[in-house]
């Protein structure tokens, strides 16, 4: 499980609220995998894909066209986890192995987002928060 306490917080509230939505998807993911059906587990992995590809789509819109000189470098950071959980679907579609998913969202993905968050959302929320105030 995540807790949303544990979770860095950066300086814009936008992306915070996104940050523990996705919390939520991801908790609600392993929960299913201890004791939900098999398409309860794809569904919330979905749901998680879909919020995901909703979270990244938002950052990188705020940034975009702006002069931040790491938008490459945080868009290309985003496109590789969602690769990496499009392939965990995918896994999971053809093996159903619910010990390899929680692996991946434990051992991977979790700590995917705390980095990220800590390296390149903070950075960007810093450079956002500068614009609004000038
Ligand atoms: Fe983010
Ligand atoms: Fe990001």
């Amino acid at each position: 499980m995540i807790e949303k306490r544990d979770l860095p917080a950066v300086s814009l509230d936008s992306m915070n609220m996104m940050h523990y939505e996705e919390a939520d998807l991801i908790n609600s993911v392993l929960h299913k995998i201890e004791n939900g059906e098999e398409c309860a587990v794809t569904k919330a992995l979905q749901t998680l894909l879909e919020h995901m590809q909703k979270h990244f789509g938002f950052e990188e819109e705020m940034l975009k066209n702006r002069g931040f000189a790491m938008f490459d470098i945080h868009r290309n950071d985003h496109t590789r986890i969602m690769g990496e959980t499009r392939m965990a679907y995918m896994n999971w579609r053809n093996f159903k192995d619910r010990d390899a998913l929680k692996e991946f969202i434990e051992e991977e993905f979790i700590q995917w987002l705390n980095l990220h968050i800590q390296a390149m959302d903070s950075v960007a929320a810093d450079f956002l928060k500068r614009l609004e105030d000038s």
